[in-house]
Order: structure tokens, then sequence, then C-alpha cells
């Protein structure tokens, strides 16, 4: 099983050019100090800054990833941004069906399968977001719920691809309501998504997966959630907006 954690940070519509520049300052110093090599850093800012944070991180072992992307190549997509405007921005990563996304955006998993391809065609490390509603959780349906989202999104992705994907299980009942699910849940799921990847792939595939799991970490229950060999990092929303706290789950995870 992989053991270096991914910690990223989500800062969904938040903080313009000066503020995501300062942040990028912060962090850089602090991985510099710290010289944090056992934990990848990913800073995910709105595209608007992902240019102005990439001058700040270039060179520093800080990573870039973007929040959403289209999975076209060029043309008449207005408001929409390739994979290569994102490589051209410094991103290595790119976040795709997000649970905001599908709900807010009606994204849905054939959409998200067909960003999943582009990116990975493209050399972008998708951070493909999987999880349950708080009404499929009481149903007890999670693991159905995940195994279509996967079957779907992972649709004519190759046994060597899926080692470049990250996947976070985020139950949306988690995400920005205070309410995380614990190591023990996360892990239940987590070794079911490897379960199914291993499936899916013929090869034990889903043992060297990166999962890593999102939905109100925050540095009061991170040590516990990373208590778990089986959570390989956080995809971080709210708490990752502060740098303080940010890097406070970023030591719990090392
Ligand atoms: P949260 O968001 O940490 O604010 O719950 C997580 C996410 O949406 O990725």
């Amino acid at each position: 099983m992989t053991s270096k954690r991914l910690i990223a940070a989500n800062w969904k519509m938040n903080k313009g050019v000066a503020e995501s520049q300062k942040f990028a300052e912060e962090i850089k110093a602090y991985t510099e100090q710290n010289n944090i090599i056992s934990c990848d850093i990913v800073i995910c800012p709105p595209f608007t800054s992902l240019d102005a944070v990439h001058k700040k991180i270039d060179g520093t072992k800080i990573k870039l990833g973007a929040q959403n992307v289209h999975f076209e190549s060029c043309g008449a997509y207005t408001g929409e941004v390739s994979c290569s405007m994102l490589k051209s921005c410094g991103c290595d990563y790119v976040i795709i069906g997000h649970s905001e996304r599908r709900q807010l955006f009606h994204e849905t998993n054939e959409l998200i399968n067909k960003k999943v391809l582009k990116s990975l065609d493209e050399g972008l490390i998708p951070i493909l977001c999987v999880g349950e509603t708080l009404e499929e959780h009481q149903d007890h349906i999670t693991e159905a719920v995940i195994d279509e989202q996967l079957k779907s999104c992972l649709k004519h992705v190759s046994a060597e691809q899926i080692e470049h994907i990250v996947i976070a299980y985020e139950p949306v009942w988690a995400i920005g309501t205070g309410k995380n699910a614990t190591s023990h849940q996360a892990e239940s799921v987590h070794n079911f998504i490897r379960k199914k990847i291993n499936k899916f792939t013929n090869e034990e595939k889903g043992d060297r997966l990166r999962i890593i799991y999102g939905g109100s970490v925050k540095p009061s229950n991170a040590k516990e959630l990373f208590s778990s060999q089986s959570i390989n990092g956080a995809l971080v929303g709210g708490a990752s907006l502060d740098e303080k706290s940010f890097i406070e789950i970023i030591n719990s995870a090392l």
C-alpha cells in the first residue's frame, strides 16, 4: 500500500489573487523550514489564482491543482477551461466530480468520466471524488452508490492509467457540515474502493491506489482520521482557507 500521504487544499470559490499569493508564500516557507518530504501537498485555488500561486510555488515540492476542467481540447465553450490551459498554468492535478459540481451544476457520472479520460490523456492527475448523500447513507446503500460511481466514472480507464488517479472519498453529508466520518467509517469505504479497483483491473492496483478522505477535515479530527493506514491523505475545504489550520492538518499526516 502506498504510504506517502497527499493533503490537498480545495479553496472552492474563495480567495482573490493577493490572498492566494500570501497563502502560497506561507505554505512554501513552512515546507522549506520543516523539510516536508513525507507528504505531498497540493493547492487547488480558483482558476483566477492558478498562475499567481504557481509563480510562488514553482520549484518547490508543493503542487498545483485546479477544481474543474472541460473534456474538450478547445473551441466554442464559453466559460470553460481545458486541460492544456491548466497545464500551461502549472497544474499537475485536477479535482473532478466534486459533489458540489454534481449537485449544483448537475454533473453526471458520464460527464465526469469524459473529464477523467481527457485529464489522463493530457497528463493531469485527476482527484476523482465519490461519495454518498445523507439519504443514501441513512438507507445503507453507500457501497452500491460508490460502486456505480466508480464503474461509470472510470469507464475505459486502463489498469495502467488507474495508477495515475487519486480517489477522494467524500461523503456528501460530511462536506461543509462540521460532521466528519470517523476513521473507521472512512476506512471501510476505502477498503471497499480498493477491492473494487482490484476487481476492475484484475490486478492488485487497488492496493496501491491513493485514496484520500474529504468532508469536514480539521485540525481537531485529522489525527484520528490519519490513524488509519488506509486513509492516504485528505481533501480539505473550509479548514484549508486558513494557513495555520491547513499546516496543522499537514502536521497530523506526517
Ligand atoms: P470541507 O470540504 O472540508 O469544507 O467539508 C471538503 C471538500 O468539499 O472537498
